[in-house]
């Protein structure tokens, strides 16, 4: 397999992205640079790598782009060699995307597209275009099944079938093009460095703050749950050693209802920050208007990255749970500064704050 020298991460600013970086920098034995492209959209944090900037001066690049822009990105290919991507950058929040769909289009299904015909163009000396998707793309389960790689697509939201639309149009650029390419499949995750929009941030800092705890409908949707370095590791994997032209699916094996885990985050809390009053915070959960197609269950099968690549999932969700909330009490003032921006006028949109 040729060696990558010079790798592009798209969306590196975001959660997922910015937790990749370091995990490749800190614990892999990549030699290479990392060229991270971020339009820094609500969801980009440039604090989320600080660390990596002063560690990896010489082999970390920051260029912020819009993938959407593309002489811009052929300029940053150019200068930079781009030799591999790894794609990140997505529009990604479910609720989002009911509300206002038209980012996701254009950033999730024409931005993967811009990457694809740059990559296509440069063949010769291309090793690897990676694509990042999700588990929603098969849809909704009912209370028996799992997601197979061979699972029909039947996505619910503008965001899944905006993900659905990119998958295919990786795949086709392989059957078509022959671009190396391979894609993952990830069920939900958490961890540190998480925008608060999404279910286990929202909750515990609502919890520390001892604010109402939203739950869509019964809260008896199911999610998988995968810690973000677990997921991290996985990709690396596939990146090194996974099929060209295949899909591998990614999960935690760790299937939750929603008010399951909301009990559970209440409790840590209760315990880390003592009752609020002589009360548990069990008591501030609140149940709100359903999510417009919510999708039921969600539960993966990843024989196929275990078989092929021995990778299972590390981190028990017990402890992984308590170190991300004891993260967010720690990092007050990220929370403070990603608070400060376009969330206030979000939480009063969504919750009617
Ligand atoms: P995120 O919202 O935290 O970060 C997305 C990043 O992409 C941000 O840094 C943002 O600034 C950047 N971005 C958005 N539009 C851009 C554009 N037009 N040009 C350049 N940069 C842009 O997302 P995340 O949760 O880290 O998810 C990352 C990827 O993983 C996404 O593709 C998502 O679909 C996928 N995924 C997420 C999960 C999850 O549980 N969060 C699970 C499976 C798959
Ligand atoms: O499955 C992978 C997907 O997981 C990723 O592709 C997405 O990018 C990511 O956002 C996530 O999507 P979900 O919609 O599953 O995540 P979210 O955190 O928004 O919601 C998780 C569950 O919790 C879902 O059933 C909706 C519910 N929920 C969420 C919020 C924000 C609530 O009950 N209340 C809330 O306030």
């Amino acid at each position: 397999m040729k060696i990558i020298s010079n790798l592009m991460v798209t969306g590196g600013s975001g959660f997922i992205g910015s937790n990749f970086i370091r995990y490749v920098f800190d614990k892999t034995n990549y030699e290479g640079r990392i060229i991270n492209i971020d339009k820094l959209t609500y969801a980009g944090n440039p604090d989320n790598l600080r660390a990596i900037e002063e560690n990896y001066c010489n082999r970390y690049c920051f260029e912020r782009a819009d993938i959407c822009d593309f002489d811009a990105l052929e300029d940053i290919f150019s200068r930079h060699d781009i030799d591999a991507v790894c794609h990140f950058a997505a529009e990604s929040h479910v609720d989002r995307s009911i509300k206002r769909p038209g980012e996701f289009i254009f950033t999730n299904i024409v931005g993967t597209y811009n990457l694809l015909e740059i990559a296509r163009a440069r063949m010769d000396r291309f090793v690897l275009f990676h694509h990042i998707s999700t588990d929603e793309v098969y849809g909704s389960l009912g209370k028996r099944g799992v997601f197979r790689e061979t699972t029909r697509y039947k996505p619910s939201s503008p965001y899944s079938a905006s993900k659905a639309s990119s998958d295919h149009l990786v795949s086709a650029y392989h059957k078509t093009f022959g671009l190396p390419v391979t894609i993952s499949n990830c069920s939900n995750n958490y961890g540190p460095f998480q925008f608060p929009e999404k279910l286990i941030p929202l909750m515990a800092l609502n919890a520390i703050d001892g604010k109402p705890l939203p739950v869509y409908g019964d809260g008896k949707n199911v999610r998988d749950w995968l810690y973000v370095e677990d997921h991290c590791d996985a990709i690396w994997q596939i990146m090194n050693g996974g099929k060209r032209g295949d899909t591998y699916n990614i999960g935690g094996n760790m299937e939750m209802e929603n008010i399951v885990i909301v009990e559970m985050i209440c409790d840590i809390v209760d315990e880390l920050c003592g009752l609020l009053g002589d009360r548990s915070r069990r008591n501030l959960i609140t149940f709100v208007k359903d999510r417009p197609g919510h999708d039921r269950r969600y539960a993966i099968d990843f024989s196929k990255l275990t078989g092929h690549l021995g990778w299972h999932p590390r981190e028990s969700f017990q402890s992984g749970l308590k170190k991300t909330i004891r993260w967010y009490m720690d990092n007050a003032a990220w929370v403070g500064r990603v608070r400060s921006g376009d969330y206030q006028s979000w939480v009063k949109e969504q919750y009617g704050e």
